[in-house]
């Protein structure tokens, strides 16, 4: 019987090397250690058995038993800790790693150049205002002076809406929901993305950024209008640009004016971005029409104002020397992760 323990005890030890799980552990020990255990037949035997063998094989069996249930333990130990390290060896974050693929997260270029416009008129005394992208007929042409079939709307074709709704062309509509709201004198901007049905180039895009702004009060003269230009823009170039001063179109604007200032990325000799003129687009700017200040209900008589619509993308693209709108909208890591 003894010889029978011991091999007992050599089986389960090879079943015990043989664990792969707990649940095959859970069943080895019901196996050798529950009631129907092989080692409860041998014990049978013991009836047979003298005193001193009774003795020998009783001490004999609680050995092996402790030893079982110690192996088994041992074994569950050894499985759970198995466990955690291989959560841990999958799990690990290195967090000090300096991982080059992720990026910092940081502003758009033209979120950066629009907030430190704001900054700059804020402190000359002007209120930022917002408008929906979504406007009406009325308030991106008609209140302008620009009525149904006027030919400045060929300029500012747009999508159109079943409803009658447009996405607007301009910030000049945030002109008219400000004139409703704020009474003059004031000073106001309003920056914001608009929309226009374009043949996308190298300067065009479907969608662009302006920032319009609109000063009302008595008074209000051109000299007054060309000296804020001024002001502005050696601010944001932080140097003397050179600029100059055409006579422009706007239904909403009169005099109308068209601010150029000479192409930072050829230096004013002529490249792609400034087709070859040497001179920008960057800010028409005018009166207001007597017409534009009477939709808004604004007496003309009593009341005059300038207004100004800066191309933002432009000046953003003069500013980091960029010769692409494009960029702007790609969406490509490799472009925005320059101005982080
Ligand atoms: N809204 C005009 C445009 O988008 C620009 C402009 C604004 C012109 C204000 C004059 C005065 O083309």
């Amino acid at each position: 019987m003894i010889e029978q323990l011991n091999q007992l005890y050599e089986d389960f030890k090879a079943q015990l090397s043989e664990v792969a799980d707990m649940q095959q552990l859970d069943n080895l020990k019901t196996h050798f250690l529950g009631k129907k255990s092989p080692m409860g037949n041998i014990l049978r035997g013991l009836k047979d058995a003298t005193p001193e063998q009774r003795k020998e094989l009783g001490m004999k069996s609680n050995e092996i038993k402790n030893a079982m249930t110690n192996g088994i333990e041992e074994k569950r130990e050894e499985m759970k800790k198995a466990e955690i390290d291989a959560k841990i060896a999958s799990e690990w974050i290195d967090v000090t790693l300096n991982n080059t693929e992720s990026q910092t997260a940081g502003l758009h270029p033209v979120s950066v150049v629009q907030y430190e416009i704001e900054d700059i008129f804020t402190s000359m005394g002007f209120t930022v205002l917002d408008g929906p992208h979504i406007e009406t007929d009325h308030y991106n042409f008609e209140a302008l002076n620009i009525p149904p079939d006027h030919p400045a709307r060929d300029m500012q074709d747009t999508f159109y809406f079943e409803n009658g709704a447009i996405l607007r062309t301009h910030t000049s509509a945030i002109q008219v929901r400000g004139m409703e709201k704020i009474k003059p004198p004031f000073k106001v901007i309003g920056p914001g993305k608009v929309f226009r049905v374009e043949r996308p180039d190298a300067t065009h895009e479907a969608a662009f950024h302006q920032l319009e702004g609109m000063v009302v009060g008595e008074d209000i003269n051109v000299a007054q209008l060309i000296s804020t230009m001024k002001t502005l823009l050696s601010e944001i170039f932080k140097r003397d640009v050179d600029v100059r001063l055409r006579p422009g179109f706007f239904p909403f604007v009169e005099p109308g004016f068209e601010l150029d200032i000479a192409c930072q990325l050829c230096g004013g000799k002529g490249c792609s971005v400034c087709k070859h003129i040497g001179w920008i687009e960057l800010m028409p700017c005018g009166m207001v029409h007597p017409n534009v200040l009477r939709s808004g209900g604004i007496d003309p008589e009593k009341y005059s104002g300038f207004a100004f619509g800066l191309g933002l993308d432009r000046l953003v693209m003069m500013r980091y020397k960029i010769e692409d709108i494009r960029n702007l909208h790609s969406g490509d890591l490799r472009f925005s992760g320059q101005f982080v």
